[in-house]
């Protein structure tokens, strides 16, 4: 790790990703060729390639500039140049995050202070102020990252954004609500596809217990079955519209076609790829979302051998992989069949 944030080279690609994850960004980045270096905790800078979307890194955008030792005005006035500088006439959503460690969580009072004054900076014509908007606005995210020492601009289609959250942090929680970690996990996930399972729509939960997905499917109106040896919330378990399958998953198949299968299942990556490559194969379900467990120190070698399973065995298509705000170590998988 460089003992202070390096800046990064402007058109080259800044990337953040969880603290202690560099390792396997920085790998990944390097077998696509794509020349990495390491800025800082939770910082990799890459050329920038078409299609680039590294699993381990949580948002990545064009560095358009670098600043450190700024005083704040002066680096407001600079950034708010660097951003003015961008061609017209795509609306921009600004955003400010901070690489998340201790020293770079530190910062996020400065963060949000420097996006307030560069918004002020700004005409208020060219900024689109909500975010969810962005990719059908056609708008660019400005993202400025404040690292300890380094203060980056970068820029990104919201279309080819890994996340619209500032720094793909997405925080979930709402008012009054305590969600499980994995419930935040399945909600990131459906964050991300262009449509989520609704109203009647069968879901097929392997690895269910104690059911926050179940729960979370369920409240959008789906039938689940869940699949997994372990007990069920007792509220879940009287749901009529669960059933609980109290077995293997390995054993499990289903009566009929699901149009979701989602995976939870705290097991063995590859032994896990294996088997939803075949609900694939065998058309069981239309949809995948599936959670891998990769708690091994050499992750990209068997993230490589589960894509390839999932795809050329099981024949899932729109494979996407990523290392979500919620996740730990684990990504999520999405997929579809048509
Ligand atoms: C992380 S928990 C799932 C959490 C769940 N998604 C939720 O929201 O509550 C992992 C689950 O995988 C289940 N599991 C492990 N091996 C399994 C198998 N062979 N078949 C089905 N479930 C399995 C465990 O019993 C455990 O309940």
């Amino acid at each position: 790790m460089p003992p202070q944030t390096l800046e990064a080279r402007p058109g080259r690609w800044l990337w953040t990703c969880r603290a202690g994850f560099e390792p396997h960004l920085f790998e990944e980045l390097a077998w696509a060729s794509a020349e990495p270096r390491l800025l800082g905790e939770a910082l990799v800078e890459s050329e920038g390639q078409q299609e680039l979307a590294p699993a381990f890194a949580r948002q990545g955008s064009r560095v358009v500039a670098s600043f450190s030792d700024e005083e704040p005005e002066a680096l407001a006035t600079a950034v708010a140049q660097a951003v003015a500088a961008l061609p017209p006439p795509a609306p921009l959503v600004l955003q400010a995050f901070t690489p998340d460690t201790p020293q770079g969580n530190a910062l996020a009072a400065q963060a949000e202070a420097l996006r307030d004054a560069v918004r002020g900076l700004l005409p208020a014509s060219r900024l689109l102020e909500d975010a969810e908007r962005a990719r059908e606005a056609g708008a660019r995210l400005v993202t400025l990252c404040v690292a300890p020492g380094v203060t980056f601009v970068g820029v990104v289609h919201a279309r080819e954004a890994l996340s619209l959250a500032p720094g793909g942090r997405r925080r979930m929680r709402r008012a009054g609500e305590s969600p499980s970690r994995a419930a935040m996990k399945l909600e990131e996930a459906l964050d991300g596809l262009p449509f989520e399972p609704g109203r009647g729509d069968v879901c097929v939960d392997l690895g269910a217990a104690p059911g926050g997905w179940t729960q979370r499917l369920v409240t959008r109106g789906a039938k689940v079955i869940a699949v997994d040896p372990a007990r069920l919330m007792p509220e879940l378990a009287s749901n009529p519209r669960v059933r609980h399958v109290q077995e293997s998953a390995f054993a499990f198949a289903p009566e009929e076609p699901a149009d979701w299968l989602f995976c939870d299942m705290a097991w063995r990556p590859l032994e896990v790829a294996q088997l939803l490559a075949k609900w694939g194969r065998r058309g069981w379900a239309s949809h995948l979302v599936a959670n891998i467990k990769l708690p091994m120190k050499d992750k990209n070698p068997i993230l490589l051998r589960v894509r390839h399973t999932l795809t050329e065995d099981g024949g899932w298509k729109g494979l996407t992989v990523r290392q979500l705000y919620h996740d730990r170590d684990e990504v999520t998988v999405t997929a579809h069949r048509r």
